[in-house]
């Protein structure tokens, strides 16, 4: 209230004092009013808010290992961590060593008819995953031997709620928990690891990355290379010019029907020449087909592919 006010209130005649006085309560009364309407709209939708994150569709994660540890640096950062803390996935870690029942914790041993290397012992994996496994996970064990993971693989696995990797070492587990207790093997290529560990973070990360807003808005691992059955198209950022390399014109121009156009020809054109076998597999259109004709009339593919 100004000081004016206050000063010169004893001066007013009765009728303004009424008037003033009205005015007041007026004022206390819608500030009020105002002040409870924002405070009652801001709970609501932070009640919303908080009820739709507990709606989002979740991916639960769980991890049998030797080496917890190993796991851990990885999903505790970056885009793995920010999705856990934002509940889009969870990640739990489970110690098979945890399971065994003997004093020394033993979870290997040599294997049946001799030979080199040990073996995943039966029982403390069968009490792992018997545990930690619920009516509806689907288990996976990671193996060279198994299917190859790809990113449909990976777009499958996204839409299960609950997965739980089972990483080997040694030669490998009892071959009594893959008869009975596995739903799936997993190799992640036609190369042999010491352990299971590098695959559990390869599986988690692109079947991650592919649920909702675990990724910014701004990125769509739609457009990335294999989701679309091609390979993504080249990207340059500032500065235009580098050591005297130019960016292509067409990404300056701001002409997005343009810039489109460049990108799709730019990813038939690196598919052809890298992996020529997945165009037999994209969906293509006339307007593709047509480049595609073009390119292979100019020249040969440029980088050898074997497959
Ligand atoms: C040394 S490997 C065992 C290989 C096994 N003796 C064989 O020849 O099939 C130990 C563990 O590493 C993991 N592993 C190794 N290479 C892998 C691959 N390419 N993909 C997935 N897992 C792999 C598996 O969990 C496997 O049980």
């Amino acid at each position: 209230m100004p000081p004016y006010f206050l000063q010169h209130y004893s001066e007013f005649s009765s009728e303004a004092k009424q008037l003033s006085k009205q005015w007041l309560t007026q004022l206390i009364l819608y500030g009020g009013m105002s002040h409870f309407c924002r405070w009652f709209v801001g709970r609501v939708t932070m009640r919303t808010i908080q009820e739709r994150k507990t709606k989002i569709i979740m991916i639960h994660f769980d991890i049998l290992t030797l080496f917890p540890d190993m796991l851990s640096a990885y999903f505790e950062d970056s885009i793995l961590k920010r999705a856990q803390e934002n509940q889009l996935i969870q990640i739990g870690l489970h110690n098979i060593r945890d399971y065994t029942t003997d004093k020394h914790h033993i979870v290997d041993d040599t294997p049946f008819g001799g030979g080199g290397g040990m073996v995943m012992k039966p029982d403390p994996l069968f009490r792992a995953i018997e545990s930690v496994r619920a009516d509806n996970t689907h288990v996976i064990f990671f193996s060279p031997q198994g299917r190859v993971f790809n990113q449909s693989i990976a777009q499958e696995l996204s839409q299960r709620g609950n997965l739980l990797l089972v990483c080997g070492r040694y030669e490998g587990v009892d071959e009594r928990v893959r008869e009975t207790l596995i739903d799936e093997e997993l190799s992640i290529g036609d190369y042999v690891l010491t352990g299971g560990e590098l695959p559990a973070m390869v599986l988690v990360d692109a079947v991650s990355r592919l649920i909702p807003g675990v990724l910014g808005a701004e990125h769509g691992a739609a457009q990335d290379s294999h989701a679309t059955g091609l390979l993504e198209h080249p990207h340059y950022t500032r500065p235009a010019n580098f050591r005297g390399m130019e960016v292509p014109d067409v990404l300056l121009s701001g002409h997005h029907a343009n810039i489109d156009q460049w990108r799709r020809q730019e990813s038939l054109r690196r598919t052809w020449q890298r992996r020529p076998d997945m165009l037999e597999r994209a969906a293509l259109s006339k307007a593709d087909k047509k480049f595609l004709v073009q390119l292979k009339q100019q020249a040969p593919p440029a980088e050898d592919a074997d497959g």
